[in-house]
């Protein structure tokens, strides 16, 4: 029987770094969640050879000083939650205290960061979990992390990884739920040194989701506001008959989490099961939110999934708010709701299963993907969906973020305009939408929106 020793942080960071990070695109998952976490109002990503050669994500938000940049480097180490009760008050991305070494030890990690009322910054080397070194170093307010040589340290990771296209595929996925999910951060996204996409601060979602998917996508779409027994669901959803090949376009959000949820997704197919036929899926844009003690986001090792407390009742809320929505449209929708499935999602929902063949038929030529429509110039939607409160900072210091960002950033900030992409076969809001080099934004400014 071998000796049982204790593994080293080094190890152990690496070991865990196998449930967190998976994928580049989950390396651009945390540092993104961090930046909008520490109050960030300008986020700037960049990556290269589908996140393999290089990461590097920028914010403007409250920095670190050097005892905290150091100590958020170790394990459990955090500013989010201090006690497991702090849970049911979450209202950060974060509270493991986890990504950070665990990006840091499967990489070469440089972490440049400062706080507003710092005289100067820090600088922070790992490389492979091993301290290179740290120093001061002058930097804008904020926080800017690279990360290269990604899964170095792990090799058998490397081999999981898949082409260029496909790692790039899912990092532009993921900056996309996170620009949904915070209109009111400006986000650019950079491949190869090209913009794939930039958008400034937008006032409301429908801003956001136009920047996103087209004006036109934007404008077709209803808004939804309904609050019901300490839930909101608010957002945008397709009109009756408006359906999709693959469920792409249905993105939730719980508590401004990004979320792949069966209650959601199922709420949402039998919202629509008598207006989509078979096999089809509904447009959506939704956020649910409700008491941070009504939800468990605890649940999986990438925060992707929820569960709810009362999961019957989020789901009838869901349903009932949609339906009304539809109705008030005018939709063929049955006049009574359909009856709610049981409290716990069907066994066959998990491969996404045909919806129910519907009475009403959608429009022979139904109309494409979004993300495969061309950029068409702006009409404005019917209303502007209400956004839920910003994001406070959680970061111990004060948010440098007001300060605003740099001229020069700022100069390029100005607006993306899409230019359209091809659609892909994925499905489900996580997976990647295979458009990557395919996308094709404008890094011209396009003219103010927000
Ligand atoms: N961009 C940033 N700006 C300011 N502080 C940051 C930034 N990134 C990380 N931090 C600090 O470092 C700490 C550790 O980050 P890390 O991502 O490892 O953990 P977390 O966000 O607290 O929890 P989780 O592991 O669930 O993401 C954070 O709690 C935060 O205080
Ligand atoms: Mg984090």
């Amino acid at each position: 029987m071998p000796t049982i020793r204790i593994l080293s942080d080094r190890v152990a960071n690496q070991i865990a770094a196998g449930e967190v990070i998976e994928r580049p695109a989950a390396v651009v998952k945390e540092l993104v969640e961090n930046s909008l976490d520490a109050g960030a109002t300008r986020v700037e990503v960049e990556f290269r050879s589908g996140g393999r050669a290089s990461i590097r994500v920028e914010d403007n938000g409250c920095g670190m000083s050097k005892d905290d940049a150091l100590l958020s480097l170790e394990r459990h180490a955090t500013s989010k939650l201090v006690e497991t009760a702090d849970l049911d008050r979450l209202h950060s991305f974060g509270f493991r205290g986890e990504a950070v070494p665990s990006i840091a030890s499967i990489s070469r990690f440089e972490l440049q960061t400062r706080r507003a009322d710092a005289a100067h910054g820090t600088e922070v080397v790992v490389n492979g979990g091993k301290l290179v070194h740290v120093r001061e170093c002058g930097v804008a307010a904020g926080t800017r992390i690279v990360v290269s040589h990604l899964f170095h340290p792990v090799p058998a990771r490397r081999k999981f990884l898949k082409s260029d296209p496909t790692e790039s595929a899912h990092i532009i996925q993921t900056v996309r739920l996170y620009a949904l999910a915070c209109p009111q951060t400006a986000f650019t996204l950079i491949e190869d040194g090209r913009v794939l996409f930039q958008s400034p601060v937008c006032a409301t979602l429908t801003e956001r989701v136009a920047e996103i998917f087209g004006r036109q996508f934007a404008a077709d779409l209803l808004p939804v506001a309904v609050t019901e027994e300490g839930m909101t669901l608010a957002g945008l959803i397709g009109q009756p008959g408006t359906s999709r090949s693959t469920r792409h376009e249905m993105i939730t959000f719980v508590n401004r989490r990004p979320v792949d949820s069966r209650t959601l997704n199922y709420a949402l197919l039998e919202s629509y099961a008598t207006t989509l036929p078979k096999g089809r899926y509904p447009v959506a844009v939704l956020f649910l939110e409700l008491d941070p003690a009504a939800v468990d986001v605890n649940v999986h090792p990438a925060k992707r999934e929820v569960r709810f407390r009362s999961e019957g009742q989020v789901r009838g809320f869901v349903i009932r708010a949609v339906l009304q929505r539809l109705r008030e449209r005018g939709g063929a929708v049955s006049a009574a709701p359909p009856p709610l499935l049981s409290a716990e999602p069907r066994d066959e929902i998990p491969g996404l299963p045909a919806v129910p063949a519907a009475a009403a038929v959608v429009p022979a030529s139904s109309p494409p993907s979004a993300i495969a429509q061309p950029f068409k110039p702006f009409i404005k939607s019917p209303g502007l969906a209400p956004l839920p409160p910003p994001r406070a900072p959680v970061a111990p210091s004060t948010p440098a973020a007001a300060s605003g960002a740099p001229a020069a950033s700022a100069q390029r900030l100005l607006g993306w305009r899409f230019l359209g992409c091809k659609p892909s076969s994925a499905s489900g809001p996580w997976k990647a939408s295979g458009c990557s080099s395919r996308f094709r934004w404008s890094s011209t400014p396009s003219p103010a929106r927000c």
